[in-house]
């Protein structure tokens, strides 16, 4: 089984709804497990909210990957994929995943002040031994705003991490609400979401 971890140590980036939208695609193919590791619980709302789902299935109330791992286990049910979902603050709990991670994802948004909140999740991935297995992931681009866009290109790439792309679109906050994924509802969102799982892919196969 595979471990993709969303990891950021600044709230708000987007690890939620990244993580569903992934998992709902790799779904498609592939036996996926979500974990929620995040008090707030909100991969798990956009879980509940689709009606008997078995595949992804969830593991929520668990404080790390081992209880997560201990919990498929018991269940009896092989997966390819386990999908796991972090709170914004928490280190022990940030931590905890990143160590059993085989690839780190790191959402982070255009602004000098969050490239500077995800300085501790850097830190964190590093004394992991993960940098090597991480993927930073620009995510709400905003189109119109070449200009800007261009120097947080700059500032993102000077990170040294290979990276993702994922743009500002009503679909991904609209479909949550609809009990759907942005990539169900908007073409666009599909294609970027299946370029990131061929990037996930990629690192995988290093
Ligand atoms: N690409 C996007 N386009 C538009 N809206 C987005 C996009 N990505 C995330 N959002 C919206 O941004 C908000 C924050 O996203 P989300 O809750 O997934 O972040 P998070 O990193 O999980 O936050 P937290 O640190 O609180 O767990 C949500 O309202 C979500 O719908
Ligand atoms: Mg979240």
């Amino acid at each position: 089984m595979r471990v993709i971890v969303f990891a950021a140590t600044k709230g708000g980036t987007g690890k939620s709804t990244l993580a569903y939208n992934l998992g709902m695609y790799a779904a498609r193919e592939h036996q996926v497990l979500f974990a929620d590791l995040d008090p707030q619980g909100s991969l798990t709302e956009l879980w509940e909210r689709r009606a008997e789902m078995f595949n992804p299935q969830i593991v929520k109330h668990v404080n790390g990957v081992a209880g997560a791992v201990r919990r498929l286990e018991d269940s009896g049910y092989a997966r390819d994929y386990l999908i796991i979902d972090t709170p914004g603050s928490h280190v022990p709990i940030i931590r905890d995943a990143v160590a059993s991670a085989d690839v780190v994802l790191v959402p982070v948004q255009a602004s000098a002040l969050d490239v500077l909140g995800q300085e501790a999740a850097f830190d964190i991935i590093r004394s992991e031994g993960k940098w090597d297995q991480t993927l930073l992931l620009w995510n709400r681009i905003d189109a119109r705003s070449t200009d800007f866009n261009g120097r947080i290109e700059k500032v993102l790439t000077g990170l040294g991490l290979p990276m993702g792309r994922i743009s500002q679109r009503v679909s991904y906050a609209k479909a949550g609400a609809e009990a759907k994924t942005g990539a169900e509802i908007d073409k666009a969102a599909a294609g970027e979401i299946a370029k990131l799982w061929d990037a996930i892919q990629g690192v995988l196969k290093r």
